[in-house]
């Protein structure tokens, strides 16, 4: 949104009642007519606004639109997302994120954000295609973690338990994380987390952190046809949510999490994910690329490993894969 655009929406927002172009033109400085233009700019960017030749301009309803603009009302971290790039469709977030980091230096990109009303080719776990339609939170978080390279599984952890707890937090809804990083709502999905990593040797240049959530997605646009039920919280509060308001909430989440795991907390974030999982303590099945296998997951390590108890008694630690109940 441009700044004269941000200024009339302000004005219309702190007024509560019609302006005229005239009034916001003197307040401005501008014209009328670049009023009026901002005002089209701003209905384009979903805002409900009444324009009336006698009465002037009135804000009726925000929009439900991911703008930064509207993050930014909510959002309450240091670092993350105090830089918020926003696509109305993209192939990938992730995608945009690459070149964004191939052409700054990834150093002067910490903490920004990429946010997408809708994603054409978006990427899941293991090069699977991920269904991305409108009414979802499509992210990609560049950070460039103070981490040695054998956590990094913490830094998805971290993302898993931000989403859950702002599931929790905001709707009172009972959501759990499946490993290695999926968020459930009773026995379907509702997100996917993917962290994408350039790095050399023991140096990581830059990490991506890519999370998909099926905020508002109406039940006929979630994804039939695939393995895993899916949901989207809207459906199950039984209303559509604010985005904005639980972005803002997300990002949040996980930056108090991504900042004790760079002060080496890496016990209170394996506690934590413990204590929000769906999977400890139940019987799975593992598939990795080499074999698959039966047994009881019976704890998680402090990597973030899976432990697994093998029906033949045999214990094997897995540390990526797929686990399905
Ligand atoms: C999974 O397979 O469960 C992980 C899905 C991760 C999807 C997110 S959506 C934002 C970012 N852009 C992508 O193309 N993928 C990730």
């Amino acid at each position: 949104m441009n700044k004269t655009a941000e200024k009339i929406l302000k004005i219309l927002e702190e007024k509560k009642s019609p302006v005229s172009g005239e009034e916001i033109s003197n307040i401005l400085g501008i014209t009328r007519s670049a009023v009026w233009k901002q005002i089209n700019e701003l209905k384009n960017m979903g805002y409900e606004i009444n324009s009336s030749r006698t009465e002037g301009y009135e804000l009726i309803e925000k929009t439900t639109k991911l703008l930064p603009y509207e993050i930014n009302r909510y959002l309450k971290t240091d670092f993350i997302g105090r830089d918020i790039r926003y696509f109305e469709s993209t192939p990938s977030t992730t995608w945009v994120a690459k070149d964004l980091c191939s052409n700054e230096d990834p150093k002067n990109l910490n903490g920004t954000v990429l946010v997408a009303e809708e994603q054409t080719g978006g990427v899941g776990r293991l090069g699977r295609a991920w269904f991305s339609p409108k009414g979802g939170i499509w992210t990609t978080i560049i950070i460039k973690p103070n981490v040695p390279i054998d956590r990094l599984f913490f830094v998805t952890m971290a993302g898993s338990i931000a989403v859950a707890r702002a599931i929790r937090r905001m709707f009172d809804i009972g959501a759990l994380i499946k490993w290695p990083n999926d968020i459930y709502i009773g026995d379907s999905k509702v997100s996917g987390i993917l962290l994408e990593l350039s790095a050399e040797a023991d140096q990581i240049h830059y990490c991506l952190l890519g999370i998909g959530i099926d905020a508002n997605v109406k039940p006929e646009d979630l994804q039939g046809g695939m393995k895993t039920p899916v949901t989207s919280i809207s459906v199950e509060n039984g209303e559509d949510i604010n985005r904005a308001e639980f972005f803002a909430t997300v990002l949040r989440e996980f930056e108090r999490r991504y900042e004790m795991i760079e002060e080496g907390e890496f016990e209170s974030i394996v506690h934590e994910w413990k204590s929000l999982s769906l999977t400890l303590e139940k019987r799975v099945r593992i598939t990795t690329p080499r074999k698959s296998f039966e047994g009881e997951a019976i704890d998680l390590d402090e990597y973030g490993a899976l432990i697994v108890k093998k029906d033949n008694g045999m214990i094997e630690r897995v540390i990526s894969g797929d686990c399905t109940p």
